[in-house]
């Protein structure tokens, strides 16, 4: 018989053989940012989640600073919409406006990351520019979204973060050629130290309600199966990571993590490349409102902690190297006293 408890009787002796160790410095935090002044937004869907005007950013992030995460994703809350995404490009959007800030104050110790799309910015809420309809009736039912027009927009944005002082620039609108068009870019006009993370496996979840609550990038009519990936393929996962490689992503994602841990592990195995995972808007509400409930016995405190670093670890162990969570900076205080 293999005595295979022999190495879990004592806590040190678990630690000694622990295969894998969550860092805090592989670890993301998304920032929704808005308008305005001294304005810290509770998101009812995102308990512990907040949208931020600029000054209440930095003194977040110097917070987050202390807890020992260097890196975070930003996403934007335009004061306006239009359905080209001027807002969404423009010298004085929201983002260019934090990024820059965020760089005066803390300069090179922080990874800045930039969400690229267009949702957040369009009336429509859909991550591109719609083609245009022809007549069919009173209301409009069927819609598309016009790829070569969206890259052309895509680019725009991208320049204007790097521009801003972006480290990382992430496209997530799911659209072909999206990573390819932007290196080419930001080639063009000086940028070629700004690293580009593809969403590279972005599948049309049912986890990403509570951010589209947050970011108020919900669409107005259809979904986004169409560009987003089909939750039952695996294969297809792989050809959308291999394309951004060739396209010239620095980092690959997948996105979501929990339920797509097969994905992580197959494109882990297959690319040696920096691989990210984002442990999405719904997964982080789940476990939240989970442990604000009463289900679980009353001895358990500390049960959010346990869970949560079970989860993380996990993301890790099937091969993600970053992972982009809304638990960072918990993680990261529970992680210190550990
Ligand atoms: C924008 C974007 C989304 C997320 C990240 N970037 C929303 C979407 O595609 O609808 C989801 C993140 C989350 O749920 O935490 N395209
Ligand atoms: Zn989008």
């Amino acid at each position: 018989m293999y005595k295979l408890k022999r190495l879990r009787v004592s806590k040190a002796m678990r630690d000694l053989t622990a295969q894998v160790n969550l860092g805090i410095h592989n670890l993301v935090m998304p920032y929704f940012v808005r308008e305005g002044k001294k304005i810290r937004q509770p998101i009812e869907a995102m308990p512990g989640v907040f949208r931020f005007s600029r000054d209440e950013l930095l003194k977040e992030v110097e917070q987050l600073r202390l807890a020992g995460v260097h890196s975070l994703i930003l996403f934007g809350l335009p004061g306006e919409k239009d359905d080209a995404g001027l807002k969404a490009y423009s010298e004085n959007g929201v983002i260019q406006k934090a990024v820059r800030a965020l760089k005066k104050n803390f300069g090179d110790e922080l990874a800045i990351i930039t969400d690229v799309c267009l949702c957040g910015y369009t009336k429509h809420g859909h991550c591109g520019i719609l083609k245009r309809q022809k007549a069919k009736g009173k209301r409009q039912k069927e819609f598309s979204i016009d790829n070569d027009e969206t890259l052309k927009v895509l680019v725009k944005i991208a320049l204007s973060h790097a521009r801003a002082g972006a480290d990382i620039v992430a496209p997530s609108s799911m659209m072909d050629g999206q990573v390819q068009a932007i290196r080419q870019e930001l080639d063009k006009n000086g940028f070629s130290e700004t690293a580009i993370m593809g969403y590279s496996a972005k599948f049309a979840s049912n986890f990403y309600g509570p951010f589209r609550e947050a970011a108020g990038s919900g669409m107005k009519f259809g979904d986004r199966k169409s560009y987003q990936m089909d939750f039952r393929n695996s294969d297809e996962a792989l050809r959308e990571i291999e394309a951004d490689i060739q396209e010239g992503a620095d980092i690959l994602m997948v996105k979501p993590a929990l339920a797509y841990l097969d994905i992580i592990a197959k494109a882990k195995e297959r690319f040696a490349v920096p691989l990210a995972a984002f442990n999405v808007s719904g997964e982080y509400s789940m476990v939240k409102t989970y442990c604000k409930s009463t289900v679980h016995s009353p001895q358990s405190t500390g049960i959010e902690k346990e869970l949560a670093l079970e989860i993380l670890t996990a993301i890790k162990r099937a091969g993600a190297d970053i992972i982009i969570t809304y638990y960072a900076k918990e993680a990261a205080g529970w992680l210190k006293k550990t």
